[in-house]
């Protein structure tokens, strides 16, 4: 046991991506496009939803919580594996790297929950609309936005806990570009079976749980919209879904292929693909769908240019 502590690991390795130079290269820039596009993407909705009146409704609330969370998302990881890329800055400090973790998993279930919560905007928006202003009002949807974030919270609390407990002995090179932990799971001395099966029924209950909320949703507005007779109701009661929808099966094709699969030596590997898809490209894209197939995005970006570039 003395000879543990002793070659106690202080810090760790992001081994990244890949070794190869001319590789690195282009995926430093691809990269940096991408978290460009998520840096001024998300913080212009945030801006949009806090300054727009025409926004000042629960699900853009939402929505803005949801684009403030992928700014921090991703810069959370990017930001690290870009330096990675160029300055082969590779080292990362086992305090630092298990405050990677935690804020990961925080932001990471976070989402999940907030998207549960969009979707019963829109189902009670379409299924209940002579009630929506009591069932969303201001309060209830400051609670349901609060509770996600504090769920999200306490959810990566425990993993963040358990794993920091982990006995690091002498094997410190991380297979991957941020923090999680499967990875670091596969690198503990000690039997980590308990660890693997607490964090795929932690992981598979806020997926599922929070997937199932938003199904059930969509197959009672999916019922309702059948029942709108004109085609113009139908579709009108449509668009405010369909960019939710987008954002929904992004998020959760790429959470279900990484989490809900048994961590293997060939599993890791694809992990780190599917990884870059969560990490890098999807934070981008959230305010892109937005921005192009939300009327009322799409209004308040014309409203905001029109004022503040065109006029002045
Ligand atoms: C997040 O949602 C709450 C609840 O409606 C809202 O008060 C707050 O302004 C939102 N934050 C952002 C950044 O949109």
């Amino acid at each position: 046991m003395e000879e543990l502590n002793e070659t106690h690991v202080t810090e760790f390795i992001l081994l990244g991506i890949t070794d190869l130079p001319h590789l690195q290269v282009i995926l430093f820039i691809t990269f940096l496009i991408f978290y460009l596009l998520s840096f001024i993407g998300n913080l212009s909705i945030v801006a949009l939803v806090i300054t727009d009146r025409g926004l000042h409704t629960p699900m853009y609330f939402l929505l803005g919580n949801l684009s403030f969370l992928d700014f921090f998302y991703a810069t959370t990881t990017v930001p690290k594996l870009l330096s990675c890329l160029v300055f082969e800055d590779k080292k990362i400090s086992f305090e630092g790297c298990i405050v990677q973790l935690h804020i990961f998993h925080f932001l990471g279930s976070t989402e999940a929950m907030l998207l549960a919560s969009m979707s019963y905007d829109r189902y009670v928006a379409i299924c209940n609309p002579l009630r929506y202003h009591v069932l969303m009002a201001r309060a209830a949807c400051f609670q349901l936005a609060f509770t996600s974030w504090l769920i999200g919270f306490l959810y990566s609390l425990t993993h963040t806990i358990l794993t920091s407990k982990l006995p690091f002995c002498n094997m410190n090179k991380i297979t991957h570009f941020y923090c999680d932990i499967k990875p670091l799971l596969k690198l503990a001395c000690t039997d980590t079976h308990i660890n693997e099966s607490l964090v795929n029924i932690l992981t598979g209950s806020v997926a599922l749980g929070t997937f199932t909320l938003i199904i059930i949703s969509y197959i009672f507005i999916a019922t309702h919209i059948q029942k709108i007779q004109t085609q113009h109701g139908r579709s009108k009661a449509l668009s405010t879904c369909t960019s939710h929808l987008t954002v929904v099966f992004l998020y959760y094709g790429t959470a279900f292929c990484t989490y809900l699969r048994p961590a293997t030596k060939d599993s890791l590997e694809q992990d780190r693909l599917t990884a870059i898809l969560f990490t890098v490209i999807t934070p981008a894209l959230n305010p892109i769908i937005y921005a192009l197939r939300n009327k009322d995005v799409k209004k308040a970006f014309r409203k905001f240019f029109r004022e503040n570039l065109f006029l002045k």
